[in-house]
Protein backbone atom coordinates (compact mmCIF):
# COMPACT_ATOMS: atom_id res chain seq x y z
CA UNK A 1 0.00 0.00 0.00
CA UNK A 2 1.15 3.76 -0.42
CA UNK A 3 -0.39 6.15 2.28
CA UNK A 4 -0.24 9.64 2.07
CA UNK A 5 0.66 10.92 5.35
CA UNK A 6 -0.39 14.36 6.07
CA UNK A 7 1.15 16.11 9.25
CA UNK A 8 -1.34 18.09 10.77
CA UNK A 9 0.47 18.89 13.80
CA UNK A 10 1.71 22.66 13.93
CA UNK A 11 0.23 25.88 14.82
CA UNK A 12 1.56 28.13 12.22
CA UNK A 13 3.23 30.16 14.83
CA UNK A 14 5.30 32.56 12.11
CA UNK A 15 1.75 33.35 10.88
CA UNK A 16 0.17 34.80 13.83
CA UNK A 17 -2.65 36.77 14.20
CA UNK A 18 -3.91 34.54 10.73
CA UNK A 19 -3.30 31.56 12.39
CA UNK A 20 -4.23 30.58 15.77
CA UNK A 21 -3.97 27.84 18.00
CA UNK A 22 -8.18 27.58 17.28
CA UNK A 23 -7.31 27.73 13.46
CA UNK A 24 -3.89 26.89 12.53
CA UNK A 25 -3.17 28.10 8.82
CA UNK A 26 -3.75 24.42 7.23
CA UNK A 27 -7.76 25.26 8.36
CA UNK A 28 -7.95 28.73 6.46
CA UNK A 29 -9.90 28.71 4.00
CA UNK A 30 -8.09 31.94 2.07
CA UNK A 31 -6.75 29.92 -1.07
CA UNK A 32 -9.17 30.01 -3.85
CA UNK A 33 -12.04 29.74 -0.98
CA UNK A 34 -10.30 26.07 0.15
CA UNK A 35 -7.87 25.03 2.83
CA UNK A 36 -4.36 23.84 2.34
CA UNK A 37 -5.21 20.84 4.19
CA UNK A 38 -8.13 19.96 1.49
CA UNK A 39 -6.10 21.00 -1.34
CA UNK A 40 -3.07 18.55 0.18
CA UNK A 41 -5.10 15.63 0.60
CA UNK A 42 -6.70 16.14 -2.70
CA UNK A 43 -3.72 16.75 -4.95
CA UNK A 44 -2.52 13.35 -3.23
CA UNK A 45 -5.35 11.24 -4.02
CA UNK A 46 -4.68 9.67 -7.00
CA UNK A 47 -1.47 9.02 -6.45
CA UNK A 48 -1.59 7.46 -2.84
CA UNK A 49 -3.68 4.18 -1.98
CA UNK A 50 -4.63 5.28 1.48
CA UNK A 51 -4.60 8.07 3.71
CA UNK A 52 -3.45 8.68 7.29
CA UNK A 53 -3.58 11.44 9.22
CA UNK A 54 -1.53 12.52 12.16
CA UNK A 55 -2.76 15.10 13.79
CA UNK A 56 -3.66 16.54 17.30
CA UNK A 57 -6.57 16.41 19.74
CA UNK A 58 -6.99 20.60 19.52
CA UNK A 59 -7.46 19.98 15.26
CA UNK A 60 -8.69 16.56 14.43
CA UNK A 61 -12.00 17.71 14.01
CA UNK A 62 -10.75 20.49 11.54
CA UNK A 63 -9.27 17.56 9.43
CA UNK A 64 -12.33 15.62 9.61
CA UNK A 65 -14.22 18.59 8.11
CA UNK A 66 -11.74 19.12 5.45
CA UNK A 67 -11.32 15.60 4.39
CA UNK A 68 -15.14 15.35 4.24
CA UNK A 69 -15.09 18.49 1.81
CA UNK A 70 -12.23 16.38 -0.16
CA UNK A 71 -14.39 14.14 -0.29
CA UNK A 72 -12.25 11.24 1.44
CA UNK A 73 -14.65 9.19 3.30
CA UNK A 74 -11.51 6.01 4.64
CA UNK A 75 -8.53 7.01 6.11
CA UNK A 76 -6.91 6.31 9.31
CA UNK A 77 -6.52 8.95 12.09
CA UNK A 78 -3.86 9.18 14.65
CA UNK A 79 -4.53 11.69 17.10
CA UNK A 80 -1.26 12.82 19.62
CA UNK A 81 -1.79 14.05 22.80
CA UNK A 82 0.88 16.81 22.47
CA UNK A 83 2.98 17.93 19.92
CA UNK A 84 6.01 15.63 19.89
CA UNK A 85 7.86 16.91 16.64
CA UNK A 86 8.03 15.31 13.37
CA UNK A 87 10.50 12.61 13.44
CA UNK A 88 7.77 11.15 16.25
CA UNK A 89 4.67 12.18 14.15
CA UNK A 90 6.19 10.01 11.24
CA UNK A 91 7.13 6.77 13.37
CA UNK A 92 3.22 6.74 14.65
CA UNK A 93 2.29 6.85 10.58
CA UNK A 94 5.13 4.06 10.28
CA UNK A 95 3.87 1.60 13.42
CA UNK A 96 0.58 1.69 12.05
CA UNK A 97 1.40 0.59 8.84
CA UNK A 98 3.32 -2.96 7.49
CA UNK A 99 7.33 -2.51 7.07
CA UNK A 100 7.11 -2.33 3.71
CA UNK A 101 3.92 0.08 3.33
CA UNK A 102 5.03 3.08 1.35
CA UNK A 103 4.87 6.30 3.05
CA UNK A 104 4.36 9.81 1.62
CA UNK A 105 4.82 12.70 4.23
CA UNK A 106 3.61 15.45 3.46
CA UNK A 107 2.65 18.80 5.10
CA UNK A 108 -0.64 20.13 5.31
CA UNK A 109 0.27 23.52 5.10
CA UNK A 110 1.96 23.92 1.57
CA UNK A 111 0.60 25.67 -1.57
CA UNK A 112 1.80 23.10 -4.31
CA UNK A 113 1.04 23.34 -8.13
CA UNK A 114 -1.06 19.84 -8.89
CA UNK A 115 -0.21 18.56 -12.62
CA UNK A 116 2.53 16.80 -15.11
CA UNK A 117 5.47 17.98 -12.77
CA UNK A 118 4.22 16.89 -9.43
CA UNK A 119 2.77 13.62 -10.31
CA UNK A 120 6.45 12.86 -11.99
CA UNK A 121 8.38 13.61 -9.29
CA UNK A 122 6.29 11.85 -6.54
CA UNK A 123 6.21 8.85 -9.18
CA UNK A 124 9.89 8.93 -9.56
CA UNK A 125 9.63 9.24 -5.45
CA UNK A 126 7.67 5.88 -4.86
CA UNK A 127 9.75 4.29 -7.37
CA UNK A 128 13.06 4.77 -5.50
CA UNK A 129 11.30 4.68 -2.11
CA UNK A 130 10.38 0.56 -3.49
CA UNK A 131 14.31 0.45 -3.35
CA UNK A 132 14.77 0.99 -0.32
CA UNK A 133 15.35 4.96 0.00
CA UNK A 134 14.57 7.52 2.12
CA UNK A 135 13.55 10.03 -0.79
CA UNK A 136 13.32 14.04 -0.65
CA UNK A 137 12.13 16.36 -3.15
CA UNK A 138 14.49 19.10 -4.43
CA UNK A 139 13.49 22.94 -5.29
CA UNK A 140 15.50 25.40 -7.28
CA UNK A 141 16.15 27.71 -3.79
CA UNK A 142 15.50 31.27 -4.94
CA UNK A 143 16.55 33.56 -1.94
CA UNK A 144 18.79 32.47 1.76
CA UNK A 145 15.75 31.35 3.44
CA UNK A 146 17.09 30.34 7.07
CA UNK A 147 13.76 28.40 8.13
CA UNK A 148 14.50 25.73 5.32
CA UNK A 149 16.81 22.76 4.99
CA UNK A 150 19.06 22.50 2.07
CA UNK A 151 20.15 19.23 0.16
CA UNK A 152 23.58 19.14 -1.68
CA UNK A 153 23.02 16.95 -4.55
CA UNK A 154 24.86 15.48 -8.20
CA UNK A 155 21.53 14.17 -9.85
CA UNK A 156 19.45 12.02 -7.14
CA UNK A 157 22.68 11.62 -5.00
CA UNK A 158 22.91 13.55 -2.11
CA UNK A 159 26.13 14.54 -0.49
CA UNK A 160 24.50 16.39 2.35
CA UNK A 161 21.42 17.43 4.22
CA UNK A 162 21.33 20.58 6.53
CA UNK A 163 18.29 22.17 8.20
CA UNK A 164 17.67 25.49 8.66
CA UNK A 165 21.13 27.17 8.23
CA UNK A 166 22.48 30.43 9.34
CA UNK A 167 22.07 32.90 6.71
CA UNK A 168 25.79 33.28 6.32
CA UNK A 169 25.84 29.59 5.38
CA UNK A 170 22.11 29.88 3.06
CA UNK A 171 24.24 32.64 0.93
CA UNK A 172 27.16 29.97 0.31
CA UNK A 173 24.76 27.02 -0.39
CA UNK A 174 23.17 29.56 -3.02
CA UNK A 175 26.14 31.01 -4.38
CA UNK A 176 27.86 27.17 -4.83
CA UNK A 177 24.62 26.21 -7.10
CA UNK A 178 24.04 22.72 -5.79
CA UNK A 179 21.87 23.12 -3.36
CA UNK A 180 18.08 22.39 -3.27
CA UNK A 181 15.54 23.34 -0.75
CA UNK A 182 14.19 20.55 0.75
CA UNK A 183 10.51 20.34 0.24
CA UNK A 184 9.07 19.01 3.54
CA UNK A 185 7.47 16.21 2.10
CA UNK A 186 9.51 12.54 2.23
CA UNK A 187 8.84 8.94 1.13
CA UNK A 188 10.06 6.24 2.32
CA UNK A 189 9.04 2.21 3.50
CA UNK A 190 8.01 2.37 6.73
CA UNK A 191 10.34 -0.03 7.81
CA UNK A 192 13.09 1.46 6.53
CA UNK A 193 12.52 5.08 8.16
CA UNK A 194 11.88 3.31 11.50
CA UNK A 195 15.29 1.72 10.61
CA UNK A 196 17.00 4.76 10.43
CA UNK A 197 15.24 6.46 13.45
CA UNK A 198 16.19 3.43 15.56
CA UNK A 199 19.89 3.97 14.58
CA UNK A 200 20.05 7.64 14.97
CA UNK A 201 17.36 8.68 17.43
CA UNK A 202 17.05 5.37 19.71
CA UNK A 203 14.97 7.08 22.32
CA UNK A 204 12.84 8.60 19.75
CA UNK A 205 11.82 5.37 18.50
CA UNK A 206 11.49 3.65 21.65
CA UNK A 207 9.79 6.10 23.35
CA UNK A 208 7.51 6.60 19.98
CA UNK A 209 7.03 2.77 20.07
CA UNK A 210 5.58 2.94 23.75
CA UNK A 211 2.87 5.86 22.94
CA UNK A 212 2.12 4.19 20.00
CA UNK A 213 0.99 1.32 21.67
CA UNK A 214 -0.17 2.66 24.62
CA UNK A 215 -2.68 4.39 22.28
CA UNK A 216 -6.46 3.71 23.00
CA UNK A 217 -9.07 3.79 19.47
CA UNK A 218 -6.26 5.95 17.98
CA UNK A 219 -5.75 8.48 20.53
CA UNK A 220 -2.09 9.06 22.13
CA UNK A 221 -1.44 9.06 25.91
CA UNK A 222 -0.49 12.53 27.37
CA UNK A 223 2.00 10.79 29.81
CA UNK A 224 3.41 8.41 27.90
CA UNK A 225 4.08 10.85 24.86
CA UNK A 226 5.64 13.85 26.75
CA UNK A 227 8.73 10.94 27.49
CA UNK A 228 9.34 11.37 23.64
CA UNK A 229 12.25 13.73 22.83
CA UNK A 230 11.29 16.19 20.55
CA UNK A 231 13.16 16.85 17.22
CA UNK A 232 11.92 17.11 14.22
CA UNK A 233 12.66 14.33 11.27
CA UNK A 234 15.30 16.75 9.56
CA UNK A 235 17.67 16.91 12.09
CA UNK A 236 16.54 13.23 13.66
CA UNK A 237 16.97 11.11 10.12
CA UNK A 238 17.69 13.31 7.35
CA UNK A 239 21.32 15.10 8.64
CA UNK A 240 22.19 11.27 9.13
CA UNK A 241 21.10 8.71 7.20
CA UNK A 242 23.39 7.37 4.26
CA UNK A 243 19.96 5.85 2.49
CA UNK A 244 18.92 9.36 1.02
CA UNK A 245 17.94 10.66 -2.11
CA UNK A 246 16.40 13.40 -3.58
CA UNK A 247 14.16 13.89 -6.90
CA UNK A 248 14.89 17.08 -7.86
CA UNK A 249 11.79 18.72 -8.76
CA UNK A 250 9.97 21.69 -10.70
CA UNK A 251 6.66 21.93 -9.54
CA UNK A 252 5.28 25.11 -8.27
CA UNK A 253 5.81 25.10 -4.18
CA UNK A 254 5.47 27.55 -1.63
CA UNK A 255 5.48 26.75 2.37
CA UNK A 256 3.31 29.27 3.33
CA UNK A 257 5.19 29.44 6.66
CA UNK A 258 6.11 33.11 7.19
CA UNK A 259 4.71 36.23 5.78
CA UNK A 260 7.73 36.05 3.70
CA UNK A 261 5.75 33.49 1.18
CA UNK A 262 2.11 34.62 2.39
CA UNK A 263 3.73 38.15 0.74
CA UNK A 264 5.15 36.60 -2.62
CA UNK A 265 2.20 34.54 -3.11
CA UNK A 266 0.12 37.10 -3.13
CA UNK A 267 2.09 39.67 -4.80
CA UNK A 268 2.09 37.13 -7.29
CA UNK A 269 -1.85 36.83 -7.27
CA UNK A 270 -2.20 40.94 -8.18
CA UNK A 271 -2.20 41.47 -4.27
CA UNK A 272 -2.00 45.27 -4.45
CA UNK A 273 1.76 46.40 -3.27
CA UNK A 274 3.11 50.15 -2.95
CA UNK A 275 5.87 50.97 -4.76
CA UNK A 276 7.82 50.91 -1.25
CA UNK A 277 6.64 47.05 -1.37
CA UNK A 278 4.27 47.68 1.44
CA UNK A 279 1.41 45.53 1.97
CA UNK A 280 -1.89 45.27 4.04
CA UNK A 281 -3.81 42.15 4.05
CA UNK A 282 -7.08 41.23 6.22
CA UNK A 283 -8.64 44.52 5.92
CA UNK A 284 -10.09 47.21 3.16
CA UNK A 285 -9.22 50.45 5.25
CA UNK A 286 -7.02 52.89 3.68
CA UNK A 287 -3.78 52.46 4.82
CA UNK A 288 -0.55 54.57 4.70
CA UNK A 289 3.09 54.09 4.86
CA UNK A 290 5.67 56.69 5.39
CA UNK A 291 8.99 56.66 5.42
CA UNK A 292 8.60 52.66 5.27
CA UNK A 293 9.59 49.70 3.00
CA UNK A 294 9.28 46.17 2.70
CA UNK A 295 6.75 46.67 5.37
CA UNK A 296 3.57 44.23 5.70
CA UNK A 297 0.52 45.38 8.27
CA UNK A 298 -1.54 42.36 9.06
CA UNK A 299 -5.37 43.13 10.29
CA UNK A 300 -7.90 40.65 12.08
CA UNK A 301 -10.94 40.75 14.04
CA UNK A 302 -8.76 41.06 17.13
CA UNK A 303 -5.33 42.07 16.56
CA UNK A 304 -3.13 43.92 14.28
CA UNK A 305 0.43 43.33 13.33
CA UNK A 306 2.76 45.44 11.69
CA UNK A 307 6.16 43.88 10.69
CA UNK A 308 9.38 44.24 8.38
CA UNK A 309 9.20 41.54 5.66
CA UNK A 310 12.78 40.76 6.92
CA UNK A 311 11.57 39.75 10.44
CA UNK A 312 9.28 37.50 8.84
CA UNK A 313 11.04 34.63 11.00
CA UNK A 314 10.64 36.17 14.57
CA UNK A 315 6.68 36.58 14.30
CA UNK A 316 7.23 33.15 16.28
CA UNK A 317 8.32 34.69 18.72
CA UNK A 318 5.73 37.31 19.25
CA UNK A 319 3.29 34.07 19.18
CA UNK A 320 4.88 32.04 22.19
CA UNK A 321 5.24 35.44 23.94
CA UNK A 322 1.26 35.38 24.11
CA UNK A 323 0.76 32.05 24.63
CA UNK A 324 3.03 32.28 28.00
CA UNK A 325 0.78 35.43 29.01
CA UNK A 326 -2.18 33.21 28.62
N1 LIG B 1 1.33 15.62 13.67
C1 LIG B 1 2.31 16.48 13.88
N2 LIG B 1 2.90 16.52 15.11
N3 LIG B 1 2.67 17.30 12.90
C2 LIG B 1 3.66 18.17 13.15
C3 LIG B 1 4.31 18.27 14.39
C4 LIG B 1 3.90 17.38 15.43
O1 LIG B 1 4.40 17.38 16.55
N4 LIG B 1 5.24 19.26 14.31
C5 LIG B 1 5.15 19.76 13.05
N5 LIG B 1 4.19 19.12 12.35
C6 LIG B 1 3.79 19.33 10.96
C7 LIG B 1 3.56 20.78 10.63
O2 LIG B 1 2.19 21.11 10.78
C8 LIG B 1 3.97 20.83 9.16
O3 LIG B 1 2.89 20.43 8.34
C9 LIG B 1 5.08 19.78 9.07
O4 LIG B 1 4.87 18.90 10.16
C10 LIG B 1 6.51 20.34 9.10
O5 LIG B 1 6.72 21.03 10.30
P1 LIG B 1 7.20 22.54 10.33
O6 LIG B 1 7.32 22.96 11.74
O7 LIG B 1 6.35 23.37 9.42
O8 LIG B 1 8.66 22.40 9.71
P2 LIG B 1 9.50 23.56 9.05
O9 LIG B 1 8.68 24.29 8.06
O10 LIG B 1 10.16 24.35 10.11
O11 LIG B 1 10.65 22.73 8.25
C11 LIG B 1 10.36 21.63 7.41
O12 LIG B 1 9.76 22.03 6.20
C12 LIG B 1 10.58 22.86 5.34
C13 LIG B 1 9.81 23.17 4.08
O13 LIG B 1 8.60 23.76 4.36
C14 LIG B 1 11.69 20.92 7.14
O14 LIG B 1 11.43 19.66 6.54
C15 LIG B 1 12.61 21.75 6.25
O15 LIG B 1 13.76 21.01 5.91
C16 LIG B 1 11.88 22.14 4.98
O16 LIG B 1 12.70 22.94 4.13
MG1 LIG C 1 6.69 24.48 7.67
Amino acid sequence: NIFNVVLSGGVGSRLWPLSRKSQPKQYLPIFEGETLFQKTVSRNAELCDKVMIVGNCDNYKLSRKDLNAAGVSEYREIIEACPRNTAAAIAFAAFAAQPEDILFVTPSDHLIKSGAEYQKAVKRAIQLAKEGYIVTFGLKPSRPETGFGYIEAAGEEVKGFREKPNLETAEDFLKSGNFYWNSGMFCFQAGVYLDELKAFEPEVYSASKIAFEGALEGKLDFELSMKIPSISVDYAVMENTKKIKVVPSEFAWSDMGSFESIYDHFKKQGHQVDSKGNMVIGTNLHTEFLGLKNTLLIQTADAILVLKKDNAQDVKKVFERLEKEK
